[in-house]
């Protein structure tokens, strides 16, 4: 990830942050709406990287002892505070751009209200912390905390889901495929009154759950680009699918989180022994296990913290020093890896290879790097975040310390970071967002629901089918995605953003993979283009040898926004031109085995696909179409699967 690109993912979401639903009618909050507008405008030259005139506006403490002229900001006071003088005589910023008239109002009306912030008043969880509840019991609380906040913010809730909505939805979600037409007609058809809860429990117990959660990790944790490794330049596809399939076998055979986390941060030795020993060199550089991405890696995706901001100076814009950086990074000082293998050397490796000396680090300590840019040359004993240095023998091995930490039911990022994950998963939005970007100065939308589930989740030993199978039970997420027609879009986005409607999403590369391969009754898809000519149509260039790869390529959605529609355009000439998806399906030739009558198939078609019989205009349609086409059932399915419907998760 290139510097470029990760400031604007940093200044993108702290922007879009600035302004949750209902804020304007609000009195204004430091961490919501004024610490956006200081973050884009000031904190650049006022933050950790540099103090100007003596300033750093980062946190409230730092904002209230001010610069070399005293304090910023006077609470209630606006024309006396240094803050606000400098803004409205637009000295500051001092470059071209000032402040819109409407920051400007919010800044000295946060002033003039006496600097409010968040109100740190503990929020009610609703349910015991330290126990393990029933799921029902669990659901109730997620939709009793959603609908608060809802209350709060004078929002309705879209009604419940059908059950053709809720069973495509869950099956897709849970086991990362469209259900079969057999499963759709029984459920369906079902009258149990628990039926929905029974689906959910089906689902979890399959194998292909684990597989669903393992490869939405691996797609998670590999950068957009793999690594190549240095000699013949391939990218580690295999053994990156490898990783995800292990984490997936791990869930499968009962592993809970805390062990699953625990084996990565600890893995010593070969690949064929450990698949994810991938882990390190996929997320270091040029093929290479590095401190700095293991420290990177495992702040981002078990903590749920982003210090990659803090690596080569102290944070500009977040309350993390460069020194907590390193000191985490310390941890892995000794670790040495590649594609293949991952060891512990008995002392750190030298990482100055070339440019100048540097001292060795000693035990526990590592050494700052000249690409770090400040401090290079400067020793950092290990130690935990939010800790000063700890204690460590020197000939101890150091990650299993780390795991122990971070895997800990105290640690007070770890259940939290992968509640947030499950939920913004399943909701396209987490309860603090970015994802990764827990911390006091960006708190939860909910945050009794965050601690809630965080407890719940240390509660049950880390058992990831238990917050699984809580959340889908619930209310909220068996709503319907379906706006109603007097909604606007402003509307639609405020409902959604605070969980009281589903968002529609677009299905992973993976999931549309196996649902086509599913309803096309082949393992082997093979959607790559067979000449130039045909590549061409499809809008591909250069391919991939193996089909899935390929298609996971090209069908590669945003793994930061699932509703971002915007990456379509090839992969709709792909499924739009390419014939395979015109020449026929076995899954199909196997039900016409059994003389169906042709409205039967074309039913048979409809729960295919879209998890729903044909409405009396469908089958109509369809009849014509078929009279005219010598029964040309396929272009029936063709049709279904270029169709939103099927392409998205609703
Ligand atoms: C490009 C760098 C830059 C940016 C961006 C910037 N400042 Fe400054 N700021 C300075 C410099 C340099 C000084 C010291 C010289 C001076 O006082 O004019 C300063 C001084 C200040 C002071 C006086 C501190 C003291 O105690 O003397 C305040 C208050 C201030 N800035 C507020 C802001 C605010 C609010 C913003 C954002 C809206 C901002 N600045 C953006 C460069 C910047
Ligand atoms: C690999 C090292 C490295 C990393 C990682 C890094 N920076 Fe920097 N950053 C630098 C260097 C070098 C400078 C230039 C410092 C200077 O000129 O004083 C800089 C400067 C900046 C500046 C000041 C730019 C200006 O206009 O003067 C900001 C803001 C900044 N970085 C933000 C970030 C953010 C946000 C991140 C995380 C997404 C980040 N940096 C990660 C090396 C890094």
């Amino acid at each position: 990830m290139t510097l470029h690109r990760s400031l604007f993912l940093v200044l993108g979401a702290l922007t879009i942050a600035v302004t949750p639903p209902g804020a304007s009618a609000q009195e204004p909050l430091f961490e919501r709406d004024v610490l956006p507008v200081l973050t884009k405008q000031c904190l650049g030259c006022h933050g950790g990287l540099r103090q100007k005139g003596g300033l750093d506006m980062r946190t409230m403490p730092l904002l209230l002892k001010g610069g070399k002229h005293g304090p910023a900001a006077k609470p209630g006071d606006a024309d006396t505070s240094l803050l606000w003088q400098r803004i409205a005589s637009d000295e500051m910023p001092p470059g071209e751009t000032k402040l819109s008239a409407a920051e400007k109002a919010l800044i000295k009306q946060w002033i003039t209200k006496g600097l409010r912030t968040e109100t740190k008043k503990d929020e009610d969880a609703h349910l015991t912390p330290g126990v393990k509840h029933d799921p029902k019991e669990v659901a109730a609380a997620i939709d009793k905390h959603i609908q608060q906040r809802l209350t709060a913010l004078k929002l309705d809730a879209a009604p419940g889901s059908d059950d053709v909505e809720f069973l495509r939805r869950v099956t897709l979600d849970l086991n990362g495929c469209v259900p079969t037409a057999q499963e759709a007609a029984a459920f369906l058809d079902s009258k149990a009154p628990d039926k929905r809860a029974q689906l959910i429990d089906k689902l979890l117990a399959s194998p292909r759950f684990g597989e669903q959660l393992g490869r939405t990790w691996r797609e998670w944790i590999c950068p957009p680009e793999l690594p190549s490794d240095m000699n013949g330049g391939a990218q580690p596809h295999k053994q990156a699918f490898a990783f995800g399939d292990w984490i997936g076998k791990q869930i499968t055979k009962g592993a809970t989180w805390d062990k699953i986390v625990r084996d990565i941060l600890t893995v010593d030795g070969q690949i064929k022994d450990n698949p994810h020993v991938i882990f390190y060199s996929l997320v270091g550089e040029g093929g290479k296990a590095t401190p700095d991405g293991s420290a990177r890696a495992t702040a981002s995706f078990f903590l749920g913290v982003q210090m990659q901001c803090a690596q080569c100076h102290d944070d500009p814009y977040r309350n993390w020093a460069q020194n907590e950086f390193w000191a985490l990074a310390a941890f892995f000082g000794r670790t040495q890896g590649d594609f293949n293998t991952v060891t512990d050397g008995k002392a750190p490796p030298n990482m100055s290879k070339r440019g100048p000396k540097l001292p060795v680090a000693k035990g526990a300590e590592i050494v700052i790097p000249p690409s770090a840019f400040k401090n290079s040359g400067k020793a950092v004993q290990a130690a935990f975040l939010g800790s000063k240095s700890i204690d460590l023998a020197v000939e101890k091995p150091l990650r299993p310390v780390l795991a122990d930490w971070v895997t800990a039911k105290e640690n007070p990022y770890f259940a939290k970071a992968f509640a947030n994950r499950t939920w913004f998963y399943f909701f396209a939005r987490g309860l603090v967002n970015p994802v990764d970007d827990l911390r006091e100065l960006n708190p939860p939308s909910h945050p009794g629901l965050l601690k809630m589930l965080g407890n719940e989740f240390a509660a049950s030993g880390f058992d990831v089918k238990h917050l699984v199978r809580s959340i889908c039970n619930s209310e909220t997420y068996q709503r319907t995605s379906r706006a109603s027609v007097k909604q606007d879009r402003q509307a639609i986005a405020a409902q959604t953003a605070a969980f009281g409607r589903m968002p529609v999403r677009v299905m992973t590369a993976d999931v549309l993979y196996d649902s086509l391969r599913q309803v096309y009754g082949d393992p082997k898809l093979d959607l790559r283009a067979d000449d130039a000519k045909g590549a061409a149509a499809m809008g591909q260039a250069a391919q991939i040898a193996d089909p899935y790869i390929e298609f996971l390529r090209r069908f590669g959605t945003n793994e930061d926004d699932a509703t971002d529609f915007t990456h379509g355009i090839p992969q709709m000439l792909t499924m739009i031109n390419h014939p395979r998806l015109l020449s026929g399906s076995k899954a199909l030739d196997a039900f016409r085995k059994t003389n169906p009558t042709p409205e039967h198939t074309v039913e048979w078609l409809y729960l295919s696909t879209l998890a729903r019989r044909p409405s009396a205009s469908e089958r109509e349609a369809a009849a014509k179409y078929l009279a005219n086409s010598q029964n040309s059932y396929v272009g029936v399915l063709w049709m279904l699967v270029n169709r939103s419907e099927f392409l998205f998760v609703r």
